[in-house]
């Protein structure tokens, strides 16, 4: 582990002159970028931040005050397997690639790009949040998130630099280049590309959008080309925490609401409405399916026969690797009518991935609801069916209510204030989020963690303002 490099990094980068050149070079448009567009306002403070330090499973990060841009970003990649092997595909069983294979070339770059593109751009939306934080020990988590998305983007910078020569140097420029947001040189996915400007949508897309996240990095942890195998498992073990941001920060409004409806109209107490936190969870949670594609693609199919994309725990879960002959059947619309259609296995392992998915969301629903019921209330917070608000896909286009009826446009429009967010809920949101940075202080709309971090209390100073 060489910590103490220009780039920290555990893959001896000083032994590649041409690399670490290339990436000393690449440094200082990081840090343009990073206090161009990270956290506003929030640049020359203390914050009480976890760096890698080593990527064994236990004690791998370090807790010290740091300044954002003093982060120390670095380059860590799980240890080699002895003897690595594809794991599935046509090659399953060769030997895993150490370099990109010609053919599969274009595939892994765009692979890599579109995962690289969501790191930044998830800093970018969240970039204004800090200042109306809920607590110190919130205002923290969100620089942890930040800094991690910013680390992401290393990860991804240095395969496309060290595997892909010329055109990988220029995409990693370009990672730089485009904004969230930005109509004339937006993200490449649409999610990434939505405002998260109030806290409610920060704990939505953390439980939500980076849940995505740790599914695509699952299934390239599975990846027969090594480099991105093991920089994907790495990143898994930091992206844990942004979802326990996001599903306890969900959970800790979920349990401040239903105090307050015991107590009288949630609105006058400056509490979030139930049903607006029912729109969120549709909103987000609809936008993050569209991340895992089409139900029926040939591109899931081809990542995987190349070895490059596999299927959510592919060992663990699977005893046969090739998936070759097997169908899956899935409702698609025909004649105005859902109606099962079978594709092979191949094809449908977006849709395969997305259902792993499904399944670990309502878990966090469970949660959620188990504090309702913890609080002695019968009220209940849902999914909405896969097929509601999709945009990508074989449902783009039509119109489902959020049972998964298929509906006609003119009813879908009629009722959709009652399913997404509307301009008033998030103006109700927006007007509730008023910084509170007193230490051991937090706002009215939503309740204290349980703990704080690494054993420092809830009411310690996480950011030093
Ligand atoms: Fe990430
Ligand atoms: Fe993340």
């Amino acid at each position: 582990m060489n910590l103490y490099d220009r780039i920290p990094n555990n893959v001896n980068l000083s032994e590649d002159k041409k690399l670490q050149r290339a990436l000393e070079k690449w440094l200082p448009n990081y840090l343009d970028w990073w206090r161009e567009m990270g956290p506003e306002g929030f640049q020359d403070k203390d914050v009480w931040l976890r760096t890698a330090v080593d990527v064994g499973s236990e004690g791998w990060a370090h807790f010290d005050f740091v300044k954002m841009p003093e982060y120390r970003w670095g380059i860590f990649l799980q240890p080699p397997q002895p003897d690595a092997k594809v794991g599935f595909g046509d090659n399953c069983g060769r030997p895993a690639y150490q370099e990109v294979p010609g053919e599969f070339r274009n595939s892994l770059r765009r692979i890599i790009v579109t995962q690289g593109d969501t790191e930044p751009a998830s800093v970018e939306q969240q970039r204004q949040l800090g200042k109306t934080c809920p607590s110190l020990y919130d205002l923290r988590n969100l620089f942890q998130v930040n800094v991690e998305e910013g680390r992401h983007l290393w990860a991804m910078v240095y395969l496309l630099h060290g595997y892909f020569g010329r055109d990988g140097r220029d995409e990693a420029d370009a990672l730089l280049e485009r904004r969230s947001g930005n109509p004339d040189k937006p993200r490449i996915l649409e999610a990434f590309n939505q405002p998260c400007d109030d806290w409610l949508n920060f704990f939505a897309f953390t439980m939500f959008t980076d849940r995505d996240g740790k599914y695509q990095l699952s299934a390239l942890a599975e990846s027969g080309f090594e480099p991105l195998a093991r920089t994907c498992q790495f990143m898994l073990t930091e992206e844990a925490h942004h979802m326990f941001v996001g599903d306890t920060g969900l959970g800790r409004v979920v349990r401040r609401t239903a105090q307050l409806m015991k107590q009288g109209d949630v609105r006058e107490l400056g509490g979030i409405p139930l049903d607006i936190i029912q729109k969120y969870i549709n909103f987000w949670f609809s936008y993050s399916l569209d991340l895992f594609g089409g139900e029926i693609s040939s591109n899931s199919a081809d990542f995987f026969s190349a070895g490059l994309k596999g299927r959510y725990k592919e060992q663990e879960q699977y005893n046969e690797h090739l998936a070759a002959n097997d169908v899956f059947t899935l409702l698609v619309v025909e004649d105005g009518q859902l109606k099962p259609r079978e594709v092979s296995l191949r094809n449908a392992l977006n849709e395969v991935l997305r259902g792993e998915y499904v399944k670990d969301c309502e878990k966090g629903l469970n949660r959620w609801n188990k504090i309702l019921t913890d609080e002695g209330l019968m009220d209940r917070i849902s999914l909405p069916n896969p097929r509601f608000h999709r945009h990508v896909g074989e449902y783009a286009g039509h119109h489902f209510d959020t049972a998964g009826n298929l509906i006609t446009e003119e009813e879908f429009e009629c009722r959709l204030s009652e399913w997404i967010p509307t301009m008033e809920d998030r103006e109700y949101v927006r007007s509730l989020m008023h910084p509170v940075t007193e230490p051991g202080k937090i706002a009215s709309w939503i309740a204290p963690p349980a703990t704080g971090v690494k054993g420092k209390p809830f009411e310690f100073k996480y950011v030093r303002l």
